[in-house]
């Protein structure tokens, strides 16, 4: 049990096909205590998460749920305190939430990349400063931003220009907090994987499927339950001297 009584928030969670859920299965799995936050979260989404986690690990998980708009300050920081008024404390933070557009640069309006910017970069910054702000009242805690590929390689595979700068910009704010606050006891990393088996992938053509997934070594794309190792990693104390990395989860699709 890597996070016994350790109280995770994980964001973009609400989808069973996502990386968010299966973090937050694993995290169970390991006795943490789950805050999973989204912006389409209800009470039928979490109802299916709660049975969905009790049957994995075989008994009621110790689970909160939270609707929250990562793009608003405001719901960042309810989203902090209602888990702490809940589970007593917030340990560690899996920002998983995000949006994506398959588009060409010259086709991203304003209002795309503001959408796309607002959501992934400026969601990172709001529940970054919502969690440096109690992390840093309780002597310490844990940031883990999930990016992307696209922000190492270029969009263009799945998200456009605007999706990978925004995972770009995600990656140095990640540094920036773990340069920043490393004093203070919090630790940030980041996790960039490549294409992963979720319903972001939804529209994509099978044989377009079929040509990334030959080029990548390991020859398969990525399960959610991969990204959520790296998670489990990082959030635990086995990565306790571990901040301002990124760690690349991408079956060697981008060896760099
Ligand atoms: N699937 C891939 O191929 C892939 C590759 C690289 C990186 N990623 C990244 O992995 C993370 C998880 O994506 P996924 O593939 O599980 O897709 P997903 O669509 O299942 O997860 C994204 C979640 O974010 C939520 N969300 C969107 N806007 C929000 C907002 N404003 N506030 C709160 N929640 C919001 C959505 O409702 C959704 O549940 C994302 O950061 C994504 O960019 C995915």
């Amino acid at each position: 049990m890597l996070l016994r009584d350790k109280v995770c928030i994980i964001t973009g969670a609400a989808s069973l096909r996502g990386i968010g859920y299966a973090t937050a299965e694993l995290f169970a799995e390991h006795a943490a205590k789950v805050v999973v936050a989204d912006l389409t979260m209800n009470e039928q989404v979490a109802a299916e998460i709660r049975t969905s986690i009790g049957k994995k690990v075989g008994q009621p998980a110790e689970l909160h749920t939270v609707r929250c708009d990562i793009g608003s300050f405001d719901d960042c920081r309810t989203l902090f305190e209602s888990a702490a008024s809940r589970f007593g404390r917030v340990d560690c933070l899996i920002n998983c939430a995000a949006v994506v557009k398959s588009q060409s640069f010259l086709s991203i309006t304003e209002k795309d990349y503001d959408f796309v910017v607002d959501v992934n970069l400026k969601g990172a910054f709001n529940l970054g400063k919502a969690a440096v702000e109690h992390f840093v009242a309780n002597k310490g805690g844990n940031i883990v931003n999930v990016a992307s590929v696209a922000a190492q390689r270029g969009g263009g595979l799945v998200g456009g220009a605007h999706y990978a700068a925004s995972k770009g910009g995600v990656i140095s704010l990640t540094k920036s907090i773990a340069r920043e606050y490393g004093p203070e006891g919090v630790r940030a990393n980041v996790i960039c994987p490549s294409m992963t088996e979720t319903g972001m992938l939804d529209g994509m053509t099978e044989e377009k499927f079929q040509e990334i997934v030959s080029a990548i070594p390991m020859r398969r794309a990525g399960k959610p339950r991969d990204i959520a190792g790296a998670c489990l990693f990082l959030a635990s104390d086995l990565s306790a001297y571990i901040t301002g990395t990124t760690i690349d989860v991408n079956g060697g699709s981008h060896i760099h």
